[in-house]
């Protein structure tokens, strides 16, 4: 029996040796679980009795789903388990599907290296506060990870995801919202061709979407809320992305316009592009897309109408041109915004064209007369796209600036229609042919355009177009084209006579531009304008000046007091340097008197900070003295400055004349006039200029002057030259202002009446007593501000004793006692050091020079700047040149000396008439001031002897 019993049991455990051996559970699986488990700080949570040593059961431990005798899911979700993953946990290799969300395991995520079986691992909302970087290796058979909410950034303050998981090509769903993500989108991601789902909202994440992703099948993309600056660029490439349902791109920084090609997406049910910085038009294509149920764009800087729709849509906080769906923008502003859309938006621009009035706010580089559009004014902006035909929907456009830009397409054919329409300048661009014909009176600028250089253009005569100028050496710079082309042009004045002006009545409050037509194209080509809207750009040396013929509406019947007497029209020529009221009123806080710089004859000059932080002066007219005179000086110091530019003369960047306002703006000279420095400083607690400084200054004027006086073949006059209009900058360097008086002297063949201008204490005596003004007169003034400087004393002072009341008399006659010399330099100089001294001596023997009593005894502004520049470099002791100072009676004071002159010049002196190489003009002198009064008939006897 023994036997036979032996052999049943050996039977019996034969035959459930199978049975046996299936259910239990592989050792190593098992002791990676108890492992696990003693990692857990509240493992009884999980119910896993100690007693059965056979997780894969039957029964099976709760939680825990095999495969055989492998383990293959451990489901713990919502569980509240709290501890650590140990490190060999990933040893169950046939792990496919892990659910441990909303837990609190904390600590080292263990890599999940090599668990090829693995499809779906949810880590999502625990306490994981590290992913070693080989986490993702070979997880070939993923479909679905998420590790949504955990503080993955913890210890290494960010992570990025590794390439490894590229392995994973069958991934149909990645979320890793809120993980700590940094750094760039990897482009593999795009590359993921099963991907349904990425969800990567609330990381650090930032740059462009990859390009990678055109193409993809993604459905949702969730990139939204990155915490710090977040995502940026253009979105084109999601329009690429054909299968996209759902979209979240909020809180990023996006840029550019919404592309119309979105409307490819057409499966597209929610897209949320709020809190980003796009701009533009909202198209129409993404309004009207088949599926779309959710659109939310509110906060961005998008413009235009805003569109009427019947599913969610939220949109504030934009720069739409009204306030309600649906409703339409002007017709300008819709013209505008089309232009700014083929311009792709640049961000120049967008940023200033908000509202749905071009005229109201600071429209950067358009400019309005009479609530219309008039010019657009944008060259060398580096603009990029092509000219829209909505420009020709502005019908009241005279001016087109568009040069020096990277324009590309055709010039639309519609602006041929431009009825108003007077210039285009496109210069400097890639525009393509074929140019359209404009009408005759509108003169285009094509030059520098390769492709249309190469075919000539139909309409245009090469006379009046800078096309020839293109293969001139000197333009290396783009924008420069039509520069300096037309130096021999005679650019004069548009004179309208009286009759004519009706003919021409358009009595515009403002302005109006003129063209004098076909013959006087070439004239719009004045060198050396700028055109200055915005003054940043006030280097542009691509643009061209207009003439502005302006209509005196408030003084109709009052004759000009200069260039012609029988008409009521002003006639000014300027760059197109028109800058909006509202943005000077803007810029100096509404005219503040915190902002006032100074006051002077013609108006207060304000203090102003464009909005990009640039500084500028502006100068206003009193309404109440916006007289034929005031605009008579405002035109021509506008006329003037268009003319000068150079560093020692300040420049204006722009100008206004918007109904009864006439400004003028100037650079900003932040150390303000010489006076203040020289006469005033203590009372500003300022340090009284050096020696060295004085010079530097001394020599800048002379510079500045010696331009003026030699400006290509035309000669100016400043007539006002004093150290009121002397500003510094911050460097101290010199910049001579005011032209509000400059003359052009014509070439002594026939003479202007105009009238006597300047101030007393630097007036030039012959100028005083005849009205006659050359170069030399500035050189006197000139003499008398180096005085200014080397004594500190005032050109006039009417408080100090007769002998040293005008500073031009007395220092001319103690100049040559060296002794006497040396008492009156200012007391803030250090005259005991020698050679400074011989440098002092040599300024005040230039001073006396320059002051000297008949003009052509005073030197030209060139030997002032050649007397100075040594001094300025080395302080050079000066060498003692002979005495050539020849001034007749200086220490009479100046009104005996203009008196003594006056009698002699009319009794038949001569010798002023002698100009030979000094360009001059004749001055009626007006009896204003104090200024003695002429012989009745004296100035036209003088006329006449000029003009022989
Ligand atoms: C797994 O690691 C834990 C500690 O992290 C250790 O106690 C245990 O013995 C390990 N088990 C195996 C099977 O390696
Ligand atoms: C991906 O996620 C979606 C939405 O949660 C779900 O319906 C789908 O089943 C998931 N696919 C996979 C493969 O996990
Ligand atoms: C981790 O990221 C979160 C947001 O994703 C952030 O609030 C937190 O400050 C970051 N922590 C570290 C240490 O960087
Ligand atoms: C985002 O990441 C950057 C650098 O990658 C880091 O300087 C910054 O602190 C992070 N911001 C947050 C909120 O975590
Ligand atoms: C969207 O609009 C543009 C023009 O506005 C058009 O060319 C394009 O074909 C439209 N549709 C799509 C799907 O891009």
């Amino acid at each position: 029996m023994q036997p036979l019993r032996l052999l049943l049991c050996f039977c019996l455990v034969l035959s459930l040796l199978p049975i046996l051996a299936k259910s239990i559970t592989d050792p190593g699986d098992y002791a990676i679980l108890l492992a696990f488990q003693s990692s857990l700080d509240n493992p009884e949570i999980l119910k896993w009795p100690s007693a059965n040593k056979d997780p894969c059961g039957p029964p099976k431990w709760p939680h825990v789903f095999c495969e055989g005798n492998r383990v293959s899911q451990i489901q713990l979700q919502n569980l509240g388990v709290s501890g650590t993953l140990p490190a060999n946990f990933t040893q169950l290799s046939m792990l496919s599907n892990l659910g441990f969300q909303n837990n609190k395991f904390r600590g080292t995520l263990p890599s999940f290296r090599g668990l090829t079986n693995l499809k779906y691992a949810f880590l999502n909302g625990n306490q994981f506060d590290t992913i070693p970087s080989d986490f993702f290796g070979g997880l070939t058979s993923l479909l679905d990870m998420s590790l949504d909410e955990n503080p993955l950034n913890e210890t290494t303050g960010g992570w990025t995801l590794p390439a490894d998981l590229a392995d994973s090509s069958a991934l149909v769903n990645l979320t890793l919202v809120n993980c700590g993500l940094v750094g760039p989108i990897p482009d593999f991601l795009g590359e993921l061709s099963n991907l349904d789902m990425l969800q990567l909202s609330y990381n650090n994440l930032t740059g462009m979407i990859p390009s990678s992703f055109a193409g993809s099948n993604i459905k949702v993309l969730w990139l939204n809320n990155q915490v710090a600056s977040g995502l940026t660029g253009p979105i084109d490439v999601i329009t690429q992305m054909p299968f996209l349902t759902d979209v979240w791109l909020h809180g990023n920084s996006f840029t550019g316009p919404i592309p119309d090609s979105i409307g490819a997406l057409t499966a597209l049910t929610r897209i949320w592009l709020n809190n980003n910085q796009f701009v533009g038009l909202i198209p129409s294509n993404l309004t009207s897309l088949p599926s779309l149920q959710d659109l939310k764009l509110d906060n961005n800087l998008l413009m235009g109408p805003i569109p009427s729709v019947k599913y969610n849509f939220t949109f504030s906080g934009n720069s739409f041109c009204a306030s309600d769906q649906g409703v339409p923008c002007r017709d300008d502003v819709t013209a505008l915004l089309g232009f700014l859309h083929g311009l792709n938006y640049p961000a120049q621009l967008d940023s200033s064209w908000s509202g749905n009035d071009p005229c109201v706010g600071d429209w950067r580089g358009i400019i309005c007369s009479s609530g219309k559009v008039v010019a657009i004014n944008l060259p060398n902006l580096r603009l990029n796209g092509t000219i829209s035909p909505s420009l020709g929907n502005l019908v009241g456009l005279i001016d087109i600036k568009l040069g020096g830009n990277n324009l590309t397409g055709q010039i639309p054919a519609n602006l041929t229609n431009l009825k108003s329409l007077k210039f285009v300048n496109v210069s400097s661009n890639n525009l393509a042919p074929p140019v359209p014909s404009f009408p005759n009176g509108v003169t285009l600028l094509l030059a520098n355009n390769p492709l249309i250089d190469k075919t000539a253009s139909p309409n245009t005569d090469p006379s009046t177009t800078p096309g020839t100028q293109s293969s001139s050496p000197s333009n290396g710079k783009a924008g420069n084209g039509n520069q300096r082309t037309s130096k021999k042009t005679n650019v004069s004045v548009i004179i309208i006579p009286m009759v004519a002006a009706g003919l021409i009545a358009i009595s515009l409050v403002g302005f109006l531009f003129y063209y004098k037509g076909k013959r006087r194209k070439a004239s719009a080509l004045m060198p050396e304008t700028s055109v200055v809207v915005h003054p940043r750009d006030s280097s542009d040396p691509g643009s061209n000046s207009l003439k502005f013929v302006v209509a005196n509406g408030s003084n109709a019947n009052t004759p000009l007091s200069e260039s012609s007497g029988n008409s009521n029209v002003h006639v000014i020529e300027a760059g197109n340097f028109i800058i909006s009221v509202q943005v000077l009123r803007n810029a100096t806080k509404n005219f503040s008197e915190k902002n006032v710089l100074g006051r002077g004859g013609f108006g207060t000059v304000y203090k102003g900070e464009l909005h990009d932080g640039t500084m500028i002066a502006v100068k206003r007219m009193e309404a109440s003295v916006v007289t034929n005179k005031a605009l008579d000086e405002f035109q021509a110091e506008i006329a003037m400055l268009t003319k000068v530019r150079h560093r020692n003369l300040v420049s204006i960047l722009g100008f206004s004349m918007e109904g009864p306002e006439r400004l003028l703006v100037y650079e900003y000279m932040p150390q303000g006039a010489l006076s203040k420095h020289l006469f005033h400083w203590k009372q500003f607690e300022l340090n009284p200029l050096s020696w060295k400084r004085r010079l530097n200054i001394a020599l800048d004027v002379a510079r500045g002057m010696e331009y003026l006086h030699n400006l290509g073949q035309q000669c100016f006059i400043h007539r006002d030259l004093k150290s009121a209009n002397i500003l510094l900058g911050d460097d101290f360097r010199a910049k001579v202002s005011d032209f509000g008086l400059v003359k052009l002297a014509p070439d002594g063949k026939y003479s202007v009446a105009t009238r006597l201008a300047g101030t007393f204490g630097y007036l030039a005596p012959e100028y005083a007593v005849t009205g006659k003004i050359t170069t030399k007169a500035d050189v006197f003034s000139y003499g008398v501000v180096l005085m200014e400087l080397l004594t500190g004393m005032t050109a006039l002072d009417e408080s100090r004793v007769e002998e040293t009341r005008y500073l031009a008399s007395w220092f001319t006659q103690i100049r040559t006692d060296k002794q006497k010399l040396k008492e009156s330099i200012d007391l803030s100089l250090d005259t005991s050091d020698e050679e400074t001294f011989a440098s002092i001596c040599t300024v005040a023997e230039l001073a006396g020079h320059c002051a000297a009593r008949e003009p052509y005894q005073r030197p030209d502004m060139s030997h002032a700047v050649t007397v100075l520049v040594p001094l300025v470099e080395k302080w050079k002791p000066a060498k003692d040149e002979s005495e050539e100072y020849m001034g007749i009676d200086l220490h009479l004071p100046l009104l005996q000396m203009v008196k003594g002159w006056q009698d002699a010049d009319v009794s038949g002196t001569t010798a002023s008439t002698d100009m030979s190489g000094t360009c001059s003009i004749v001055s009626l002198a007006d009896s204003k001031g104090s200024i003695p009064s002429r012989p009745a008939g004296f100035a036209e006897s003088f006329t006449s002897a000029d003009g022989r």
